[in-house]
Parts: structure tokens; sequence; C-alpha cells
């Protein structure tokens, strides 16, 4: 098939344009930063660089900016459009930045599919659209209920603006819970989200040993709350069987049946960052913050959301999906997860291992 694909230069997008080309499809990867894309085609096996044409577009952009000639060259042949760039920011200051490329962005994807004929759309989406609900379910969230932050939000709106459009494509929305690593080599190519906790954790920890700042630090959160990790293996095999076996209309929760806890997710850590001295505050608890534990928290407020409570995911759609293939419903071990923060942290010592 030939399939168009946003996003590929990101961390899930490198990993799922790897699995389309074994597929044996061709991809039309729109790229903002050609550079990237190119080192991006130059790292793919030779025999799979010669199915992959990059387009220079931007998503913020009508029609990605495309001339009237890409438009027509690439009109009616396009099986398949996958959407997966986007802002993964948290931040509340970066709201306008968020609507104009995770909502209007997908408004222009929207647009081009239909422009150049694609008769199937496949959205990427955010497990985090139920908002501040505890129950996660395989339909469209109320635009009315109250979000953590404003990429929640524009995620949300994006998901509305996919399904204005089945009448005319054949859409379906996938939304992965909090992608890490891939599940044998923890390797991952991202920033994000655990890695911009585990990231922020490293600089204070650091900050701490320079102050010679010994006393135990503690971060609010519900120690049996769970965070909802899903490695990136998992999420871009589900989205590649996805070509061949979405079924329209239908929205896909790619989530954990069973989310380790964050006390087992910050006992990881510290044990990888060798952080003795960080602990969790459970909120509601008569317990007042010292200095340096409200700058810790501040440093890592975006997260907060993630960290104070346990949100259950239905994804019998998913797992219907899976049925019949060789990719196995989500089963994430402590081993995983050790193989995760360890290729964090000591990068060298998996690679040996490996
Ligand atoms: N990471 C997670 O934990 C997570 C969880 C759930 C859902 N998701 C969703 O999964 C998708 C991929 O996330 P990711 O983690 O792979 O993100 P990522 O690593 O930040 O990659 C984002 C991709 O979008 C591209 N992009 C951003 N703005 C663009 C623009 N204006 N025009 C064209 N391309 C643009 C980026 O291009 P550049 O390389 O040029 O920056 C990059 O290829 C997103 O839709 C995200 O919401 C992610």
């Amino acid at each position: 098939m030939n399939i168009f694909l946003t996003g590929a230069t990101g961390f899930l997008g490198g990993r799922l344009i790897r699995n389309l080309l074994e597929e044996g499809h061709n991809v039309y990867l729109l790229a903002r930063n050609m550079g990237k894309a190119k080192e991006l085609k130059d790292r793919l096996p030779l025999s799979l660089q010669g199915n992959v044409t990059i387009l220079k577009g931007d998503i913020v952009e009508k029609n990605f900016g495309f001339s009237t000639d890409i438009l027509s060259g690439l009109t009616k042949k396009v099986d398949i459009f996958y959407h997966l760039a986007a802002l993964v920011k948290f931040d509340h200051h970066l709201r306008d930045t968020l609507m104009e490329m995770n909502y209007h962005g997908t408004k222009n994807a929207l647009g081009v599919a239909r422009l150049i004929g694609v008769p199937k759309f496949i959205h990427v989406s955010t497990a985090y659209t139920v908002g501040v609900s505890n129950k996660g379910q395989e339909k469209l969230y109320d635009l009315q209920q109250n979000f953590n932050n404003p990429y929640e939000e524009s995620k949300a709106l994006a998901e509305h603006e996919v399904m204005k459009y089945k009448d005319k494509m054949d859409v379906s929305i996938f939304r992965p819970a909090i992608i890490v690593g891939d599940s044998k080599t923890g390797e991952a190519d991202s920033n994000f989200t655990l890695y911009g906790f585990m990231r922020g954790l490293e600089l204070f920890k650091r900050k701490l040993e320079r102050k010679n700042y010994h006393e135990k630090v503690h971060l609010v959160g519900s120690k049996e709350g769970t965070s909802n990790l899903v490695p990136v293996d998992y999420v871009a095999d589900i989205l590649t069987i996805a070509a061949k076996k979405a079924t329209k209309n239908t929205i896909y929760n790619i989530t954990n049946p069973t989310p380790p806890t964050n006390r087992e997710i910050l006992g990881t850590i510290k044990e990888h960052l060798q952080f003795k001295t960080l602990g969790i505050y459970e909120k509601g608890t008569a317990y007042t913050l010292t200095p340096v534990e409200i700058q810790l928290n501040s440093m890592i407020d975006v997260f907060e959301p993630y960290l104070d409570r346990s949100i259950s995911f239905e994804d019998a759609n998913t797992q219907k999906l899976l049925k019949g293939s060789p990719i196995a419903h989500l089963n994430m071990t402590h081993e995983i997860l050790e193989i995760i923060v360890r290729a964090y942290f000591q990068p060298e010592k998996v690679k040996v291992e490996m």
C-alpha cells in the first residue's frame, strides 16, 4: 500500500515507519525539517530506503504548504493516511501553540487527506483525552469535561474533528497511554513524558549533590496510584496491524491492563539513579513540604496529574484487533520496566548485556 505519514521523525513515528516499510508498504513522509528526515531515511536499511519519499511541509500550514503540483501528484495515490505529528508538552503557557499544532494541525491533515482522495485516515491521539475522569473508555469524550492541561484538551478537540469526517473517509483513532522505550532493549528517542520526568529528577539530584544536601526529599503523589506505561514497540505494532485491521469509526485505547504503581516506578528510578533520599509524599497526609521539596515538585509539576491517581482504561477494541495476530495483549512485567529505566540511566550497560 501507499502510506502517507506525519510525525515520522518523532519517537513513535521513527518506529512505525520501519514497521510499515518492513511490511512492504511505500511511505510518503511529511517533514518540516528535511535534514532530520534525510537522517532518518539514511538510518533505514538500504533495501527499504527506495520506498520512502520525503515531502517538505508543515502541519500548521493550510494543505501543509504543498504546491498544487505536489497535491495533484498525490491525488488518488495514497491508501492510508497516518497522522502522528503533534506537540507533546503539557505546559499551560504553551496553550496557543498546542491548539495550533494539535487541533488546527489535525484539521489541516484531514483537509489534505480529503483533498487527495485518501480512503482511510488513522489518527494517533492520547489515552489522556480522558481528562480528569478515572475511567477510560473507547468512545469520544465530552469536550465540556475538565482537562489537566491544554495538551489533553487540544488532542480531545482533534479527536472530535476526526470523527466529523466519518462519512467522508474510513476514520479510526488510536490512543496510546504513556509511551516508553522498547520492551526488549529499552531504547527510546524521547525527551518527554517519563523521560522528561527522569531527566528532571536527574538534574535535581545533581543540584542536591552540589549543595551537599542529604535530607529526604518527597514528591507529591499516590504511592499505589498507577502510571499507564506502554512500550513503543507495542504501540507501533498495533498501528501497523491497523493498516489492515482497523475498523472504521472505531476508537482504540493502547493502554496497559496491569500498569506499574508509582511506588514501583519511583523505586526503579531511585535504584538506577542512585537517588536514595527520594520518597513519595501521599497527598492528603499531614506533612508540610520543605522549601527544597517545593522546588522539586514545582520543577516537575506538569507530571503531577499523572502521579496522584489510577485510571482504568477499557481496551476491548484493541484486544479484538489483536486477535489472530502475532502480537500478544500487553503484559508489561517488572523486568521490562527495569530494562526501560536502566536504558535511560545506564545505556552502555544495556547494550553490553543485549
Ligand atoms: N510520547 C508519548 O508518550 C505519547 C503518548 C500518547 C500519545 N502520543 C501521541 O503520539 C504521537 C507521536 O508522539 P511522539 O512521542 O512520537 O512525539 P515526538 O517525538 O515529539 O514527535 C512529534 C513529531 O511530530 C512532528 N511535528 C511536530 N510539529 C510539526 C509540524 N508543525 N509540522 C510537521 N511535523 C511536525 C515532529 O517533527 P520534528 O522532528 O521536526 O520535530 C515529530 O516528527 C503524537 O500525536 C502524540 O500526541 C504520544
